[in-house]
């Protein structure tokens, strides 16, 4: 019996099939590419296809022997937005497909990766300088294609879950890092840009944004939460918010990085969005996330850095 992750050569996807094989499970990944790069030497299969190809899918989780599916598969942003069709089709209808080839293989268990970003905008008091933790019950106003893609997933995937019979967890993170993220994700991927950037030794200069203050979260955490989430007791539909369970400043942040890369030439300007209106900043109420799959956050972004700079240094920079 296996596990299948999709998105498995990703940023995020590459740490949960890692955190799988070290505790002794069987993976399979299914991905657009047969990229090794974040995967290293670990020995696991690739199947390579469409996150949509429901034909393929079906065919892969039967002859796999998948009993479980991590479903990380998706496009950011900014790619998202340029290509709205297609962002749908894959991060929209890509869940569509991972559910109904569930239910015709008879694959009980479903863990999605959603994004703070289908919450999208949030009433003053959660924002800054307030920073109320954000729980699962608020209302969602996607400011963004992505977070509209990901919010009609989780509403389709929770009806087609429940017609299906199938246990479904569904996970929205915060703001992520990760070795890895600054090629694949431009803009979004501004704190990996830091760090990354900082590591080659480049002058890293951004305009504003020191003050403002997020929920950073390292993809190792996510991998924490993604695989407690194939293991928990869940009844029918679980809706989860992950975070690093801390509020932080870019400054702070920054700070942190000037002590694990000597010689950084960092310069931010003071004020807020350091995104510049394609940030959502604010803090996730991980109460429920710990009740309910027993996630516990490990990684402040001092920590979190620390194992950033140590896997750079350890496999050179990440492409
Ligand atoms: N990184 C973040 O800041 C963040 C925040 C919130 C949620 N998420 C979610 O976490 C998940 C993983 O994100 P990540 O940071 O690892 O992204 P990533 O881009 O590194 O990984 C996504 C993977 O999906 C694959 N993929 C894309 N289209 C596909 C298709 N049509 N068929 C099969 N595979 C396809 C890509 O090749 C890539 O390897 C995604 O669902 C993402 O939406 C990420």
């Amino acid at each position: 019996m296996s596990i299948l992750v999709t998105g498995g050569a990703g940023v995020i996807g590459s740490n949960v099939v890692r955190e799988l094989l070290q505790s002794g499970q069987e993976v399979v990944v299914f991905d657009a590419r047969e990229d090794r790069s974040l995967l290293g030497n670990l020995d696991v299969a690739i199947e390579v296809g469409d996150i949509c190809d429901l034909s393929q899918l079906e065919d892969i989780l039967r002859r796999r022997k998948v009993e479980k599916i991590a479903h990380l598969a998706a496009v950011m942003p900014d790619w998202a937005k340029e290509n709205p069709y297609q962002a749908s089709r894959i991060n929209t209808w890509g869940l569509v497909s991972v559910l109904e080839a569930a239910k015709n293989t008879g694959v009980p268990r479903v863990v999605f990766t959603s994004s703070k970003a289908a919450i999208g905008s949030v009433d003053s008091k959660f924002t800054h300088p307030n920073y109320l933790p954000v729980g699962e019950d608020i209302a969602t106003h996607p400011n963004d294609v992505y977070g509209a893609t990901k919010l009609a997933s989780e509403i389709l995937a929770t009806r087609l879950a429940k017609e299906f019979g199938i246990e479904l967890v569904i996970l929205r993170l915060a703001s992520t890092y990760g070795p890895g993220k600054t090629v694949r994700h431009g803009k979004v991927g501004i704190l990996s840009k830091i760090i990354e950037g900082a590591f080659r030794g480049e002058s890293i200069r951004i305009d504003s944004g020191a003050d403002q203050k997020n929920d950073f979260l390292y993809c190792k955490d996510i991998a924490q939460a993604v695989n407690k989430s194939l293991e928990a007791r869940i009844d029918g539909v679980g809706l989860f918010h992950i975070g690093s369970g801390r509020i932080s400043s870019l400054r702070d942040f920054v700070e942190s990085v000037k002590s694990h890369i000597e010689g950084t030439d960092i310069q931010i300007g003071d004020g807020l969005d350091y995104g510049g209106g394609v940030g959502q900043y604010f803090l996730m109420d991980i109460t429920k996330a710990r009740d309910g799959i027993g996630y516990v956050p490990q990684y402040d972004i001092d920590k979190g850095i620390a194992d950033y700079v140590k896997t750079l240094s350890q496999s050179g920079q990440m492409n």
